[in-house]
């Protein structure tokens, strides 16, 4: 069985991925890894940005860690067959539900964040983000004609076992942080949101007491992400509000360039992993792109899937060090190439 399946993809991403191998060879060159084409690539050599062969092999890993997906010379393409229909397909195919969306701020880059050294120093914020239900998903779903314009419809959708699961990843998440989760939704103004809290809360007497449980409508929390955001531990929300959100606490950091994301689903199953950022053109070939964001998602994959926490701590404070050192690329205000920030994480290790 492979223990982790490598999606490099297009644009920056292979330039990432190459630096993960690097990062693995010297860690834990015992794991066992398979490369597969996806995305734009893919839909080149097989007209489709997803095979049943790459699928088919996600599913059998213990853990996928992508790179990122798309470009320019595939917004032509149908629609079905363009990467981000890839990343979609894949994301379904998984069955994986949650994504986690960690917005932490390393020491060193505390200047690069949208507010100021004082608000962000020391923040460590994980979002739980529901991911394959909600608004996005929801039918009916369509535009009409009507008397004098048109009228489009959205349909927000949300059961019991939809938010019970993903609730259920918050709380075990919060247990190995600082035990706290803070639940949004809007159930002053909608029902979804009323049976949201409804099961949280149902939930957290249940299976979780232990577990300090907050309520935040979304609106608030969007305000406090600002003005207070180390009250934050664990932020616990639907699709719709975590997509915002979670876009929102990124630039708390300072760095698209360093932010990692898992997606999961049900214990046993592999999970997803990937930067959070795209496959960024406008650098690729040039060599620049920062990988930690990269070697992150692969420190939550040996964290989270591949039973390897002791090993993640390692990397994670690989980096660490080599932020502390100095290293940067340009995004962050530095001239080290990928490449050379690679080997100064490796050189930690
Ligand atoms: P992007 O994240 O690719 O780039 C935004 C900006 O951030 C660019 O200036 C880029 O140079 C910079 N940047 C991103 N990652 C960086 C890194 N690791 N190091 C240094 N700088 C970095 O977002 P954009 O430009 O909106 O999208 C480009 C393409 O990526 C599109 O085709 C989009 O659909 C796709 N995309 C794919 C995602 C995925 O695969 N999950 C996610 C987001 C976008
Ligand atoms: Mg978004």
């Amino acid at each position: 069985m492979t223990d982790l399946l490598l999606l490099p993809g297009d644009g920056i991403g292979p330039e990432v991925i190459a630096e993960v191998k690097k990062v693995a060879a010297k860690l834990c060159p015992d794991l066992t890894l398979d490369e597969k084409p996806f995305g734009g690539c893919s839909f080149d050599a097989h007209g489709t940005p997803l095979t049943d062969d790459a699928l088919a092999a996600a599913k059998a890993a213990k853990a996928v860690l992508m790179g990122a997906v798309g470009g320019p010379q595939w917004a032509g393409a149908p629609r079905d067959k363009r990467p981000e229909a890839g990343l979609l397909a894949l994301r379904a195919g998984m069955g994986v539900f949650a994504n986690l969306r960690p917005a932490l701020c390393f020491q060193p880059l505390a200047d690069a964040s949208t507010l100021k050294r004082e608000v962000v120093e020391g923040l460590d914020i994980m979002i739980v983000r529901e991911l394959t239900g909600g608004i996005y998903f929801g039918s009916p779903r369509f535009i009409e004609e009507i008397p004098g314009g048109k009228r489009a419809v959205d349909t927000q959708v949300y059961t019991t076992g939809e938010i019970e699961r993903v609730s259920r990843i918050a709380f075990e998440l919060a247990r190995g942080r600082r035990n706290k989760v803070t639940s949004c939704e809007k159930s002053n103004v909608m029902d979804s949101g009323l049976l949201w809290r409804e099961v949280v809360t149902e939930l957290h007497k249940r299976d979780y007491a232990d577990v300090q449980l907050e309520h935040m409508l979304a609106d608030n929390a969007a305000m406090q992400l600002v003005k207070n955001p180390r009250q934050f531990d664990v932020i616990l929300t639907d699709n719709l509000f975590g997509d915002i959100l979670s876009d929102e606490a990124s630039q708390l950091t300072g760095g698209l360039g360093l932010l990692p994301s898992a997606a999961l689903g049900v214990a046993g199953t592999p999970g997803l992993y990937e930067p959070i950022h795209g496959s960024a053109p406008d650098i690729a070939g040039k060599g620049v792109a920062n990988p930690l964001a990269a070697i992150l998602s692969f420190e939550m994959a040996l964290r989270w899937s591949l039973g390897r926490a002791e090993l993640a701590d390692r990397l994670f404070a690989a980096v660490v060090a080599a932020l502390d050192g100095g290293a940067r690329t340009p995004d962050i205000g530095g001239r080290l190439t990928t490449a050379q920030m690679g080997d100064a994480v490796v050189a930690q290790l």
